[in-house]
């Protein structure tokens, strides 16, 4: 059971309205170790659009070819997409069990006040994020691989397999930008959630 602060810190109405409710069905070791999975992943997840929006994709622009080698051992070797993949499930799946949790089964109430509203609007954010990047990056990204591999085995890239690159990797640039925008609002909302209203 977890224990709630209201009694200790003079009853601070914000905090009532989450995470101090005592949650029957989970320990609270449970509940630390979802927080975790959750913050974690979503670290894990927000740092990578980041980093791959503003450094990497247009790094890989300005080098053209001379990135394949680079990219090929990134995503065919060490597997980044599959750990973006597991990144975001993860952090989706564990914060609607979190908002399952905080609105006791999806209880208006909960809904209604500005924690909830907050953490449900980041929520959402992210969500749609989660849905582009599985819906247009995902495969765009997949599709530019084989391409980059099919041009490196053939010796070099024809004009249009080189023009078909430039449309993916721009194409994976502005879905990327508009990502990290979703991904730091989201992230704005779920850092200020527990003090609003
Ligand atoms: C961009 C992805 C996300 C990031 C970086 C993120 C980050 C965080 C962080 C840092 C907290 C702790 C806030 C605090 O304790 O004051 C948190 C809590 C929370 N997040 Fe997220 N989150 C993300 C996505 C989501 C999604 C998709 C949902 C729901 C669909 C969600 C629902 C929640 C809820 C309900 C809490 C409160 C948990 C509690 O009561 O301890 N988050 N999130």
């Amino acid at each position: 059971m977890r224990k709630s602060r209201r009694a200790d810190d003079g009853g601070d109405a914000r905090l009532d309205l989450h995470l101090e409710r005592e949650h029957p069905i989970m320990s609270t070791g449970a509940i630390h170790l979802l927080r975790l999975i959750h913050i974690v992943g979503g670290v894990f997840w927000v740092g990578s659009v980041l980093f791959l929006s503003f450094y990497l994709i247009p790094t890989v622009q300005a080098l053209g070819p001379a990135a394949g080698p680079f990219m090929d051992h990134l995503t065919r070797v060490r597997k980044l997409p599959v750990g973006l993949v597991l990144a975001t499930l993860l952090t989706l799946a564990s914060g609607v069990l979190l908002v399952w949790l905080d609105s006791a089964h999806f209880q208006g109430a909960w809904f209604r006040s500005g924690p909830g509203m907050t953490f449900t609007a980041g929520g959402t954010l992210a969500l749609v994020s989660g849905v582009i990047g599985f819906l247009v990056s995902s495969p765009t990204a997949r599709r530019l691989g084989t391409l980059a591999a099919a041009a490196r085995a053939a010796g070099q890239p024809t004009p249009d397999q080189l023009q078909e690159i430039q449309r993916l990797q721009t194409r994976l640039a502005t879905v990327g930008i508009l990502n990290a925008v979703l991904l730091v609002l989201a992230t704005a909302a779920m850092a200020t959630a527990r003090y609003v209203g």
